[in-house]
Parts: structure tokens; sequence; C-alpha cells
């Protein structure tokens, strides 16, 4: 059988571990919905538009690349950007589809102006952007003379040039949503009059305050904004502020930390866009904003942030638009808060990069965290969090949030997988957290085999190991070690004190070499025979429940974790010692058909004993090992089961490798971590 290739370095999982202390001023990079927008309206301005603090973020870098896709000169000077306008109607013919990425404000606000362009063009996104809804701006698009096509309402979104031009309109939107209102009025600065969109709540204003800085005429009356078109826009200096939502994430860090008092500088409190503030507030947190001022329109604050203790609220509707980026964290707060937290009217969560509702609700539940689903919302009882691995699911807020859930407190270890979109709204997430003294790992992936005795997981475990080139950890060894020095040293089963003693100094080591394979070295002495005897064996089975033995082997077992990876086979490896695992086998057999193996095993090496003996033996000790109190053997709640009764080892790797491809190749697509 081939195995895909070696050396493979983990991808897509990380860790951020907690520090003592957070202190300091801290920055946090600029607003994403500014920033996609400074690019959109300079290049409709006339003269030339400086951006300072512009987000470099993956999504925001998409409509920038599209923009001169059309003809429109930007200049990077480094700490600014320089947008050569071209006008509302200097837009050029795109040679290529357009990529959004995974930028739904690009694709949503770029709808609105490609529908009134006089050339053909298409705007597609990644997977994810490309199942995400479209209609809700393909309909008011459309009614405005837009000709779109797009199949199930989702990217490729396909757009001739409007028949009859495009029509001024009055719409009133059934969503709250910037995105939708923006589109509509990005097509209105294409029509003869006034077009108006009326929201049910009020969402994020940027357009209306940038647009009327350029010289536009807009007007607001109530949650009616109207545009009049045909404007001609005059070039500005914007000067982007921190982005709120990438701050938020620093807030509830600081709230939840046990010592935590520091400033996150310059950031937006649009209160468009300030419901996480309220939120938090509300929650008990020790929020201050200092030197309230204006920049570009928009209004900022500097934020400090104290180590609070959070109470669970019910979250007010009306506070929902204003906060629907920063849902992900806010659940986190939750989390940590005393008693429980409700949000309800909040649906919007299931059409963001992820569905936000399911896959925060489904890593809170893995990490120990009693909370319910429901349809527009959730229900979280604030609890004490435990270590695991969670799936991000390619949602960059959800995987940032779960990874500063890791930062809370210290022995938590939550590693997350699916971190790869970070940098489409935090580029320097990474980096920030390090300036602020916590230590970013990329965990070296593990790969756990646990089951009874004779199913099989040893040979599984060291195959594996050997053709990718991954350590390997036979913790079974371990514990057979303890009780072969325990029987030389004529230690009792039952005398803890001294087995945990003797646990904690034992000598031992595993030398690997290509002609002798494995070798357990006990007090420098070579002792593979004599662990692999019945006598050790049962020996080991009557030491390993005690807990304070299992303690004390812990930090053993954890050190086998190193670069490029490790194969960890035992009883406990994906519930105990190794939670966060990535990719975790179960092995199970019935006992009639473990207690064959053996007897071949055992006749081969010219011992003598009765299948009928090894039976009961293999049943008690199943017995001893899945009841006893401490790290029972039972599969990890996310490990693969496979029954190798009546199967042969091949076909159990065959399995096993099924399973597995598709973990490496990711690993290897990506060696370098982050793709962004
Ligand atoms: O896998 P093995 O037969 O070599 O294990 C020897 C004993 O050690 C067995 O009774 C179970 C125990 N053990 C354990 O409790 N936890 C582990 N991770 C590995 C082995």
């Amino acid at each position: 059988m081939t195995l895909p290739n070696q050396r493979i370095q983990p991808l897509d999982v990380f860790a951020v571990n907690h520090c003592d202390q957070l202190r300091g001023q801290f920055t946090v990079p600029g607003d994403k919905s500014i920033s996609h927008r400074s690019i959109i309206f300079g290049a409709l301005a006339q003269g030339q538009t400086r951006v300072s603090g512009f987000l470099r973020s993956a999504d925001c870098l998409a409509t920038l690349r599209i923009l001169q896709a059309m003809g429109v000169s930007i200049t990077d000077a480094g700490d600014e950007l320089m947008i050569d306008g071209v006008g509302l109607d200097g837009l050029q013919k795109p040679k290529q589809d357009l990529d959004c990425g995974n930028a739904g404000t690009a694709m949503r606000l770029l709808a609105g102006l490609l529908s009134a362009q006089t050339f053909d063009s298409t705007l597609v996104g990644d997977e994810s952007l490309s199942n995400r809804p479209m209609n809700r701006v393909i309909k008011p698009l459309t009614a405005m003379g837009a000709n779109i096509d797009a199949d199930a309402g989702t990217a490729p979104l396909r757009f001739r040039p409007p028949t009859a031009g495009i029509q001024a309109i009055d719409y009133t939107s059934p969503v709250a949503s910037a995105q939708v209102k923006s589109a509509v009025l990005i097509a209105g600065l294409y029509a003869d009059g006034k077009t108006t969109v009326t929201e049910p709540q009020k969402s994020r204003d940027h357009t209306e305050t940038m647009l009327r800085g350029m010289g536009c005429e807009v007007q607001v009356d109530g949650l009616t904004v109207g545009v009049t078109g045909r404007p001609i826009l005059l070039a500005q200096n914007i000067q982007v502020p921190a982005d709120i939502s990438s701050a938020a994430f620093l807030m509830v860090l600081g709230l939840c930390h046990p010592d935590a008092d520091f400033t996150i500088q310059n950031v937006s409190i649009n209160p468009t866009r300030d419901g996480v503030i309220k939120i938090l507030q509300a929650m008990g947190g020790n929020l201050e904003l200092h030197d309230v001022r204006e920049q570009a329109g928009e209004p900022v604050a500097d934020i400090q942030v104290r180590s609070s203790q959070l109470r669970g609220i019910d979250i007010p509707h009306a506070w929902i638009p204003s906060a629907i980026d920063e849902f992900p964290i806010v659940f986190i707060a939750a989390a940590m808060a005393s008693g429980q937290t409700t949000l309800t009217g909040a649906e919007e969560l299931r059409h963001k990069e992820s569905d936000r509702i399911q896959v925060m609700l489904d890593g809170l539940k893995l990490l120990g965290i009693d909370c319910q689903e429901l349809p527009d919302g959730a229900v979280i009882h604030g609890g004490q969090l435990s270590s695991g691995l969670v799936d991000g699911h390619g949602d960059h807020r959800c995987a940032m949030s779960f990874l500063l859930a890791g930062a809370l407190h210290p022995g938590l270890e939550i590693a997350v997988k699916g971190c790869h979109n970070i940098g489409t709204s935090f580029p320097e997430f990474f980096g920030l957290l390090e300036s602020m003294g916590m230590v970013v790992e990329q965990p070296v992936p593990v790969i756990t085999v646990d089951g009874p005795s004779g199913v099989g997981k040893g040979t599984i475990s060291a195959l594996l190991a050997e053709e990718l080139g991954w350590h390997l950890l036979d913790s079974g060894a371990i514990y057979r070690s303890l009780a072969l020095a325990a029987m030389q040293q004529a230690i009792a089963a039952t005398d803890e004190a001294a087995l945990v003693q003797l646990a904690e100094s034992l000598e031992l080591t595993f030398e690997v070499s290509d002609e002798m394979g494995t070798q357990a070295c006990l007090n420098g002495v070579v002792v593979n025979d004599q662990l692999r005897s019945e006598a050790c064996g049962l020996m080991a089975s009557k030491v390993a429940p005690i807990a304070a033995v299992r303690a004390a082997l812990l930090r053993r077992q954890k050190a086998f974790r190193r670069a490029p990876g490790l194969v960890a086979d035992g009883r406990d490896m994906g519930t105990v010692v190794f939670k966060s695992a990535p990719v975790k086998l179960f092995l199970t057999a019935d006992a009639a058909e473990r207690a064959k193996r053996r007897h071949k095993q055992l006749q081969e090496q010219g011992v003598d004993v009765k299948i009928r003996d090894l039976l009961v033996d293999i049943e008690a000790r199943d017995h001893r090992d899945s009841t006893r109190k401490v790290a029972p053997l039972v599969p990890a709640e996310d490990a693969w089961v496979i029954d190798t009764s009546d199967l042969s080892i091949d076909e159990v790797l065959a399995q096993v490798m099924q399973h597995l491809t598709p973990h490496l190749e990711r690993w290897q697509a990506n060696p370098s971590g982050l793709d962004c």
C-alpha cells in the first residue's frame, strides 16, 4: 500500500497559549467596511483619493484588484494608498472574471456598481461565498433595471448592461443589511433622480458617510436613506479608523482574562457598529471610552479594557444589527459569564461565512459548555471551558473566537482547525497576540489510535508512523515499563506512593534504529521482551487505574509530541493525553477474536496456553480498563471507530488511510500555514 508523502507539516491547526498579564496600548487593523468603500468610491471620484490605515486583508485586497482590473490606477505607498479616480463613467470592461474571494461585502457592493455599467462582467467567489445568498441584492437591482444572471441566487453573478439604464427606486428592504442598502445606493448613483432604501432597523452607515463626504447629496430620514443620482464625487483624504469588529476580539479577551488592563487605540465607534460595546457593558464588562473624537466623518475613541466578572443577559433585538459580525466572540463572552445569555432574532448569522450559530455552538459544546441552538439564535449557560479541538470551518471570526477562548486560562489547550481565512479580516492577528505576550502555536498533528489490546492498534500505529516519518508513542510500553520496574523493586500494585515516586523517576528511553526498530531501555537495559510478558501486562493493568500514577506519566507522554507529527497508541490518547488531536481512531474487535490472535502469537513464541484462559483474562482486563474511574477505555466523542474482528491488517490500514487521506492532503497542501 502506498501512503501519501512523508514529512507532512501541520496546516491550519493553531492554538494560542495563555499569558499571565495583559497590559499596554494596542492597535488593531483598519476598518474592513470603510476600507472596501474607500476603494470603490475613490475609484468613482474625480481626482486622487489618499487612504491611510487601509486594511490590507485578503477581502479588501480583492476589492482593490477588481477596481484595478477595471482600469483604475491604485498606487500603494506603504502607509497610504493613492487611488486615481476615473469618475462614475470611467470604468473599463475587465478582461477576466472578477474574483471576490471570500468577501461578501465586495460581491454585494460591486453588484450594485456592475449592474449600472455599459459592459459585461462576472463576479465570482470562493466556495463559501458561492453558497451565500445573493438574491437579496439581485432582486432590488433587477427592479432598478439591472440584467443579472445567477443560478439559484448565488455566485457567479453575470452582468449585462441594463437595457434601459438604471432607474431610481424606493426600496423597502426585508433585512437590515448595509450590503443590500449599499448595493442599491451605489446603483442609484447611476440613476436620474433619487433612490431610497428603507430598512427594518438601521444598518451600518459608512456608505452614506463617505458619499456625503465626497459631495453626494444624501438624505437620511429615520430608517430611510436616499441618494440623488449622477453626483460628481470629489476625491478625499480618508483616514480609516481601527475596525471595531477586530477590536471586539481584544475586548472579550481582556474582559474574560484574569489580569488585563490595556487600551485599544483609535477604534471606530460608529453608532451603527457599536452594539458589541453595549452588549459587553450590559454583561458587566469594564470598557471605558477615552478621547472620543471624529475622523473622516466617523466617531473614534480609545477603548480601555479591564478584567471583569461578566454575567449573562438577554440581548436586546435593537442591538443586533450593530453587532452582527461580533456574535462569535460574544458567544465566547457568554460561555465565560455567570448565568444564561439568550440571543434571538439573529437568523442572519446562519448566512455569514459559515452558519455561525451552528459552528459556534458545536465548538462550545465540544468545549464542555451547556448551550442550545435556536433557529434564530442561541441560549448559552456560562461555565467552565475545557480543552479540545474545535473546527472554525474556515470562518475567520469563529476561528479567532475559539483561539482566544484558549488563551483565557492557564492549562486550557484549545486547538482550532479551519483558521486559513483569518487573513480575510485580521491579517496581523497572530502577530498582535504575540506582541501582547501570548504564544501562538501551530500544534504538531497527532493521530491517536486507542482500543483494547489485541485489536491490531500497535501494528497499525507502527506502520503509520513509519510511512509518515512521524514519531510513535507506544503508551502501553510506558505503563508496562513502570510495572516491570515495580516488579524488579518488589513494589506492590497497591503501594500508590511508591508507584508514583517510581513513575516520576523512571529512567526510560525509546531508541529507534532501522535495524532494531524501537527498543525500550529501562535504566539503560533493553527490556522489549520482558515488557511483552503476560506477568508484566497483568501488573501494568493493575497500576494503570491509579489516578496519581496516570498523572505522573502524563507529561512524559505529552513530550512525545514533536514535529513533524506523532502517532500515539494507547487507551486514553484521544480522550485525555491528546484531546486536541485532529485525527482520532478507535479500534475494537470481539474478545474471542482477540483471544485467538493472542493464542497464535504465543504459540509462535513456543508458549502453550489455552484459548479459553486467554479469553477469560482478556475479558477481565477489558472490564477493568473500561470501567475504571480514571481515563476509562472508551472512544473519544470525535473518534472514528473501526471494528477489526473480520479484517486483516491490510484491510484495517486501507480503511484508516481512506479516513486519513483528506487530512494528510490538507496538511501537505499548505505546509506554510496560513495561505493568505
Ligand atoms: O497496550 P498494552 O497492552 O501494552 O497496555 C498495557 C496496560 O497499560 C493495559 O492494561 C492498559 C494500560 N494502558 C493504559 O491504561 N493507558 C494507556 N494509554 C496505555 C496502556
